[in-house]
């Protein structure tokens, strides 16, 4: 069979622009889709009175067919016929004859494969939702039994106070949790209905775009036919999303390879998330989180690559639009890979409180607290901060940590300091007394906990 559009040409395709303009090698991961869309269009064609109900039909039966064969993997596609759209239109020929050429009216590939990108990012955004409350999970399951842990907080990667381990990793459940709110948002835009729109203008078949949106669960349709078909905010949106949410990903990845060096062994991975070295047998790779942090690059490449392909298109369908594909797969392959892994080894890594409490003990991180208890003994911040900038200095020449230095040390630099400033050094008070809205003492953790907790349940 030649091809589709054939009729008006002369001569064969050269077999270089055949390849050149094919999207099967990538597109064929949309045949579930586009057989949906199909099944749905002819429903609508048929009770229209648009094509006859007895050819609906069996239009109807031959998809079905189609699609039990493409789910065994049965079903050849061929570079000839271009994309899924007309490999599947041709398989329907093949299967029921002349007939099968009604299935088209009304309708274009440009409305069609939009539509396709529709049914299949709203199928991967509620996916991905579930992959990324995994995450979450995980993260709740390592803060409930780290309330206690201490961690040094950090900001310049320098010391600056020490802060509940549980907090800190709380800190990226939020950032997933807005995440989950973007994809939530995004399916309102997912879910308009191009299918309808025809090649550019509409079409001059009675239609009823209703139907379709209801038969396919859309619930708006783009009331303009241009926009519809040349419209993929909806991809940029994802794939902004996506980006944002490796980003999240790819700075939790960072700190569990910190966190795991030798330098810090704050934490010690699974060793069924590492791997090894060829050469050094010593070695234990945090390969899995490395890895995460570097397939952060290809998802804004894929952001970039559409927004630049969007750039300076005149409306309506240009095949340019053919290239938004193979980065939305990719973007949605490398989250789903990337969420899958994260949540599992979350759960499995070992938590080394006593490193982190050796670290703690061994810092300067409660200065800001002998300052605040000056300031609550009456001296201005300012002069406090400068007193016990001079402490620390006095501190780190005499090889001392602050809760080494004797009550008369704390006295030559000012006679307001009384002996409860042992108290207020310890770790745990350091910590407790953070019971700010939103701050790391155990009351707020918990309180933390309990709120996401409660926004996992919605
Ligand atoms: N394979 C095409 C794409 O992905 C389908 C639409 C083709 N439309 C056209 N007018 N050539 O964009």
């Amino acid at each position: 069979m030649s091809k589709l559009w054939g009729g008006r040409f002369t001569k064969e395709t050269n077999k270089l622009v055949e390849e050149f303009t094919a999207s099967i090698p990538f597109d064929q991961k949309l045949a579930k889709e586009d057989i949906a869309g199909s099944l749905a269009h002819v429903q609508m064609l048929g009770e229209s009175g648009i094509i006859p109900e007895e050819d609906a039909d069996k239009i109807r039966n031959g998809l079905l067919q189609i699609k039990d064969l493409v789910d065994q993997g049965e079903v050849e596609f061929l570079v000839e016929d271009e994309d899924i759209h007309m490999n599947i239109e041709k398989l329907l020929l093949q299967q029921i004859g002349p007939v099968g050429g009604k299935l088209h009216t009304g309708r274009s590939r440009n409305d069609q494969v939009a539509t396709d990108m529709h049914l299949y990012l709203r199928t991967k955004t509620t996916e991905l939702i579930t992959l990324v409350e995994d995450v979450q999970n995980a993260i709740i399951g390592q803060a409930k039994v780290n309330i206690e842990t201490l961690i040094p907080g950090y900001t310049h990667l320098q010391r600056a106070q020490p802060v509940s381990f549980a907090h800190h990793l709380m800190a990226y459940f939020w950032m997933f949790e807005r995440d989950k709110e973007r994809l939530i948002d995004s399916l309102k835009r997912i879910n308009w209905l191009p299918l309808g729109a025809g090649a550019l203008a509409g079409t001059t078949f009675p239609i009823n775009r209703k139907r379709v949106a209801e038969l396919l669960g859309f619930d708006t349709i783009y009331p303009n036919s241009m926009d519809a078909v040349s419209d993929r905010d909806f991809i940029l949106e994802f794939l902004s999303i996506g980006s944002i949410i490796m980003t999240h990903i790819s700075r939790l990845a960072e700190e569990l390879v910190i966190w795991s060096s030798q330098e810090f062994q704050f934490v010690e991975l699974d060793d069924s998330f590492c791997t090894g070295s060829s050469i050094m047998p010593q070695k234990k790779n945090p390969d899995v989180p490395e890895l995460l942090r570097g397939k952060t690059g290809r998802t804004y490449g894929n952001l970039i690559g559409l927004l630049t392909v969007l750039k300076g298109l005149p409306l309506a369908y240009n095949k340019d639009l053919q290239e938004d594909k193979e980065g939305m797969f990719d973007t949605v392959e490398t989250l789903e890979g990337s969420l899958k892994l994260l949540a599992p080894m979350i759960e499995t890594m070992t938590v080394k409180k006593d490193v982190m409490r050796k670290a703690i003990n061994n810092d300067y991180s409660n200065a800001t607290d002998i300052a605040d208890y000056l300031v609550t003994k009456g001296l201005p911040f300012r002069e406090a901060h400068e007193v016990i900038g001079k402490i620390v200095l006095y501190a780190i020449q005499s090889g001392k940590f602050l809760l080494d230095l004797s009550f008369e040390e704390y006295q030559q630099f000012s006679p307001l300091f009384e002996d409860d400033i042992y108290n207020v050094l310890a770790p745990e008070h350091v910590v407790a007394v953070r019971n700010s809205f939103g701050g790391t003492s155990p009351v707020q953790v918990k309180q933390q906990i309990k709120l996401a907790e409660e926004k996992l349940l919605k």
